[in-house]
């Protein structure tokens, strides 16, 4: 685009959707996109995935080191204890719930949440973070039971996280699979560099705004289709499709119709999602467990039709959505799981911004008519 000839302001093109731009470091996660690598501080998800808790990667993500046994045993306390709303906070979202989805009322009871926690000093922050991340899984369990106008389920402070939600979830205590499987999805999107929503936290601590501000905008962030919502937008499609042999007729028309295919695609990975195979594998065994493979292998298929097509790759949110619906997740609750996962890392993208603080404020190429002459109205 050419610029008006007198732009005084000379600044260079802009990247569109920033991409490739490195804004700043991090100690927290790498992605090796070329090679489809994923690391927590430096350990591999490979190993993270099937051996460890999500409580050890909250430890991770906080500590910079695995917790030894002593200190995973306080995490666990520490993030039991927090799974507990103020009774306000439940009325609001009493009010809410049925009016607005499940994701508009969480980023709500962030929101309100911050009203009831002190401004604290950068030391006193880390359990701050920590009650929100108990308190944000409670959150989307009684979302989903006052809607059903089912009993709200008190949290077990003496039970893992991805145990005690599931009870809270269902009312009833979940098999070790199913434990199995949260704990593992929690633990594979905990964190994952500066994706648009943790970078949208970045910015608004960024500003020195407080905690409860920059998780308010992280997860308004994540809600969007191209971002955290893409996986509610797969399984509609999974379930849309319905048979294998439809699949291909299907995903022809979505490329004809040059629609973005929901699960596939991402502006950092050339090969498949790190997370991907990993989802996939457990979302199988659920399916197995179940034994009802048929919508597990649509998915399959989808996969299969849309790569004979186009070289995309296939992102964590395609397998996570199989997983959910056999976890009996409902839908809409999946991008509200994605954030139950996920504050782990914005919490600890928050800190560490807050750590080495610079105010984030890009330029942007005006590109508009100068020196305009201006006209009072009456002769406009
Ligand atoms: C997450 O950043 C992170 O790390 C995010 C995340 C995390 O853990 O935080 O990994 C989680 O958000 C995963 C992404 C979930 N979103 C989706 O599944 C929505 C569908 N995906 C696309 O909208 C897209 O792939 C994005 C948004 C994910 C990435 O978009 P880019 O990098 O801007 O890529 P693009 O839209 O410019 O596409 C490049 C090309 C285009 O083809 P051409 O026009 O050049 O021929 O690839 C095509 C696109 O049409 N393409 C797709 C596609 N994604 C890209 N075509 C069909 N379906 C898709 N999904």
């Amino acid at each position: 685009m050419s610029l008006p000839k007198d732009n005084k302001d000379s600044v260079s093109e802009p990247v569109k959707g920033l991409e490739g731009i490195v804004a700043a470091d991090t100690t927290l996660s790498s992605v090796n996109g070329e090679k489809g690598i994923l690391r927590y501080c430096g350990y591999n998800i490979d190993d993270l995935a099937f051996s460890s808790t999500f409580e050890e990667t909250i430890c991770l993500l906080y500590d910079n080191e695995l917790p030894n046994q002593e200190r995973l045993d306080e995490m666990t306390r520490k993030v039991g204890e927090a799974r507990v709303l103020p009774d306000e906070v439940i009325k609001v979202i009493t009010e809410l719930v049925g009016k607005t989805s499940p994701m508009s009322t969480l980023r709500t009871v962030v929101s309100v949440l911050g009203h009831y926690e002190k401004n604290v000093p950068l030391k006193e922050l880390p359990p701050k973070a920590l009650r929100l991340v108990g308190q944000i899984s409670t959150a989307v369990a009684i979302i989903h039971r006052l809607r059903e106008k089912l009993p709200i389920i008190k949290a077990d402070p003496t039970k893992g996280h991805s145990e005690d939600f599931l009870r809270m979830l269902h009312g009833k205590d979940p098999s070790d699979i199913q434990i199995n499987a949260l704990n593992l999805y929690l633990i594979l999107l905990a964190d994952h560099g500066f994706n648009a929503s943790t970078f949208s936290a970045r910015v608004t601590a960024g500003t020195l705004a407080n905690l409860h501000s920059a998780i308010t905008s992280a997860v308004g962030t994540l809600s969007g289709p191209l971002h955290g919502g893409a996986n509610e937008k797969a399984m509609d499609m999974i379930i849309e499709v319905g048979k294998k042999k439809k699949a291909s007729a299907y995903i022809q028309n979505a490329f004809d119709s040059k629609q973005k295919i929901m699960g596939f695609g991402h502006r950092v990975y050339k090969v498949d999602d790190a997370r991907k195979p990993h989802l996939k594998k457990m979302a199988k065994q659920l399916w197995e467990e179940k034994g009802n493979m048929e919508l597990f292998e649509v998915a399959e298929e989808i996969e299969k039709q849309v790569k004979d097509r186009k070289q995309i790759i296939t992102n964590v949110d395609f397998y996570s959505a199989p997983l959910l619906y056999g976890l009996d997740i409902p839908k809409d609750l999946f991008t509200p799981l994605f954030a139950m996962s996920r504050i782990a890392g914005w919490t600890a993208h928050v800190l560490e911004q807050y750590r080495n603080n610079r105010l984030i404020r890009p330029r942007a190429r005006y590109v508009g008519p100068i020196d305009r002459t201006f006209r009072p109205i009456e002769q406009r």
